[in-house]
């Protein structure tokens, strides 16, 4: 059986799914998304993503396009017609089709509604998360509401092109000020030299993470400190230890910034143990 998606009130097969040309998530972005990890076929910090989404939605004068029980029917129904697993379901909502014009329709029109699961081959994940993985580093270049989740993405693609092209699995954009703020499409972190977990605070210009949110009560749990204190690409070459949240990424090891090992250039014990203790949690409270 192959891929199904979901489009506007349909399910259809993945090679036939298409929306309008008019549609102004295609035109101009007017769009938000969210990703969920499945987990067993199952929906990972399921909470968090939907507050997210209401969060977009409502900044951007988009009410939810339906109620949040209808929405986890849907995508349930799509994960379960792709019979996927481990993977990602992808949500994309927008504001909807309308004669091109840049101030909202008039007259309202249906919101869409577009969904999509993949497998994720997750011992492979797990392979790659065992050896860790490169990042760059490139200027911030993005808008100033990087908290909402909007479908307007050139300059993550852009970046991650770059990163790519150098080898590397992701790339941190840089602030004027010299720190790095996220990842392209994940957050970053560091370990220290005292131990402390550090990330970019929330009040900057950066996407909540939901896994950063996540893995911040798993670290309280822990014992270990959190420093939400901005960081530099030299401190994180001069830290312990390096890493990437994200629903597609979910905990994992970064072992060099633009070339340049990360403390000792090995994965080290905390993403480690962090990867394991997320990974545990997201899957026991999957919905
Ligand atoms: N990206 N920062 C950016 C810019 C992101 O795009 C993402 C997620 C994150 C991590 O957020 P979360 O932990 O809620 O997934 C941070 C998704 C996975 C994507 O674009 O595919």
């Amino acid at each position: 059986m192959g891929r199904i998606a979901y489009v506007n009130g349909r399910f259809v097969p993945h090679g036939e799914a298409v929306v309008h040309i008019e549609d102004r998530g295609y035109q101009f972005a007017d769009a938000v998304y969210e990703v969920w990890a499945l987990f067993g076929g199952k929906l990972g910090d399921a909470e968090g993503h939907f507050v997210r989404l209401e969060r977009s939605l409502s900044e951007l004068s988009m009410p939810m396009p339906m109620s949040r029980a209808a929405l986890t029917l849907v995508m349930r129904e799509t994960v379960r017609r792709n019979r996927v697993r481990d993977g990602m379901l992808y949500m994309q909502v927008g504001r909807g089709v309308a004669p091109r014009d840049h101030a909202f329709p008039k007259t309202p029109v249906a919101m869409s509604v577009v969904m999509t699961v993949s497998a994720v081959d997750r011992a492979a994940s797990e392979v790659r998360a065992a050896k860790g993985v490169g990042v760059i580093t490139t200027p911030e270049n993005r808008w100033g509401r990087c908290d909402i989740k909007t479908v307007g993405l050139l300059p993550n693609a852009l970046a991650k092109q770059k990163a790519r092209e150098a080898g590397a699995v992701e790339a941190w954009f840089v602030d004027e000020l010299g720190f790095v703020t996220e990842g392209a499409s994940s957050n970053a972190w560091i370990v220290d030299r005292d131990g402390k977990l550090r990330t970019r605070d929330a009040n900057a210009n950066i996407l909540r993470g939901i896994t950063r949110r996540t893995l911040m009560d798993v670290i309280a749990d822990e014992g270990l400190t959190l420093d939400e204190r901005p960081f530099t690409p030299d401190d994180a070459v001069a830290a312990k230890e390096a890493f990437i949240t994200g629903a597609g990424t979910l905990v994992l090891p970064v072992v060099t910034v633009d070339g340049k090992p990360v403390g000792d250039g090995k994965v080290g014990p905390v993403a480690t143990r962090l990867r394991s203790l997320y990974i545990e949690r997201a899957k026991a409270t999957a919905i």
